[in-house]
């Protein structure tokens, strides 16, 4: 029998950062010392106000199906974010609540994809993306950035990537997995390309926005440059900034005419994000939020320990980011040498491999996020766990021959 699995599904690989992350946590159960850098998590708990705001949404029985796209309180402390932290206004009808950031951009593809339509992604990438677009039968299209640019943009590349068939073009920043941040200056440059295209859709990524570091000033595209606002959808999410990944809330403020297409996406699919979610997140974006600035200096002093750390491996090549959780090393001077086990490190993915089998550290490979040779990794997790880890990757690369 051929294979009864859908023609969309086909063209989806499965998610690598899920898979390296399963990989170590079984070699951990088998009782390996293993030190794991591939998730995508703040190791932060939830603040105790949020899960309060649950607990008593619970008790007082909001616990029923909501509006489809965001209970009205939620949409209104979402367009109090965007016009308190990023200077937009948006009005209810212009938000959108999804079960996460991730089913924001799937319901916004789903909602504008046709079959022939690309999408311009810029590699290093999220590694949903690219399969996202592919579901909804669209194209990806990517840019590949260099290390040398800090892994952005140019506006050249962009104009040259953008073709009549081109429907959005994602940016995302700070980035996952680099860390690269676009500044107000850079951000104004790819608008000045944008302009000259009408058609094409900007889908800011916006999610590290809270976890940004040094004088770095976060800035998002639809505000440097107005003209956009009318095509671009500004997502973001509470996932990272408030550390509440399992809640599954993300949200967008875009064009009424989106917003409309993703709720009826949202209707006949997962109808509404969870009412208890719901009602904490209300309580993350409206109460206190000195939360934030305390988690970013414990991350921003993570950050400069594993750059400085890679930096001293021999063979490696870290560039310092702006933000978020993650480091994307490059390991160009280490191809095609061996481990002292005799693996040959033939690309990044054989490196990360190498790695895992001998001192237990996983990361993800370059390969997974469309840039090579390079990997992931990420910082969410202790001082000494990530010193530990740093030493053993310094011995793994001065091991090689
Ligand atoms: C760049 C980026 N966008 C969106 C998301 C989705 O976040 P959520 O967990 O809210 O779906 C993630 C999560 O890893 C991410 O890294």
């Amino acid at each position: 029998m051929s294979s009864p699995v859908s023609h969309a599904l086909k063209r989806v690989k499965p998610s690598a950062t899920m898979a390296v992350s399963a990989k170590a946590r079984a070699l951990k159960a088998q009782g390996r010392d293993i030190i794991a850098l591939s998730a995508g998590e703040p190791d932060f708990d939830t603040p105790e106000n949020i899960k309060e705001a649950a607990i008593r949404a619970m008790r007082e029985g909001k616990t029923k199906y909501t509006d489809v796209d965001g209970i009205p309180e939620l949409k209104d402390a979402v367009a109090a974010k965007y016009k308190r932290e990023n200077g937009l206004e948006y009005k209810r009808s212009q938000i959108n609540v999804s079960p996460g950031g991730k089913p924001v951009i799937f319901n916004a593809f789903m909602a504008t994809l046709n079959p022939g339509d690309e999408v311009i992604i810029p590699a290093p990438y999220w590694v949903s993306y690219p399969d996202m677009a592919l579901l909804c039968g669209a194209t990806p299209v990517f840019i590949e950035t260099r290390l040398e640019e800090s892994f952005k943009v140019r506006p050249e590349a962009l104009a040259k990537a953008i073709t009549p068939h081109t429907k959005w073009l994602l940016l995302n920043s700070p980035s996952n997995p680099s860390g690269a941040a676009y500044t107000r200056h850079e951000l104004k440059a790819l608008a000045a390309v944008l302009l000259d295209f009408p058609n094409v859709m900007v889908l800011a990524d916006d999610i590290y926005e809270h976890l940004i570091y040094g004088d770095f000033k976060f800035d998002t595209i639809a505000h440097i440059e107005p003209r956009l606002y009318d095509r671009t959808l500004t997502m973001n999410g509470v996932s990272k900034a408030y550390s509440m990944t399992g809640w599954r809330i993300g949200f967008a403020g875009g064009p009424e005419w989106l917003i409309k297409a993703m709720s009826t996406v949202m209707a006949q699919t997962t109808s509404n994000p969870c009412s208890i979610s719901q009602w904490a997140s209300v309580e993350a974006l409206n109460g206190p939020q000195d939360f934030i600035p305390k988690n970013k200096r414990v991350f921003e002093g993570r950050r400069d320990l594993v750059v400085s750390m890679l930096n001293q491996a021999k063979g490696l090549k870290c560039p310092m980011p702006e933000g978020a959780f993650y480091v994307y090393p490059c390991v160009e001077e280490l191809i095609g040498k061996r481990a002292p086990n005799g693996a040959a490190i033939e690309n990044d993915e054989a490196f990360a491999t190498a790695l895992l089998d001998a001192e237990g550290v996983a990361v993800v490979h370059g390969a997974a996020f469309g840039l090579s040779p390079c990997f992931r990794i990420s910082y969410a997790t202790s001082n000494a766990e990530l010193e530990d880890a740093c030493a053993r990757i310094q011995r793994f690369c001065a091991s090689l021959s």
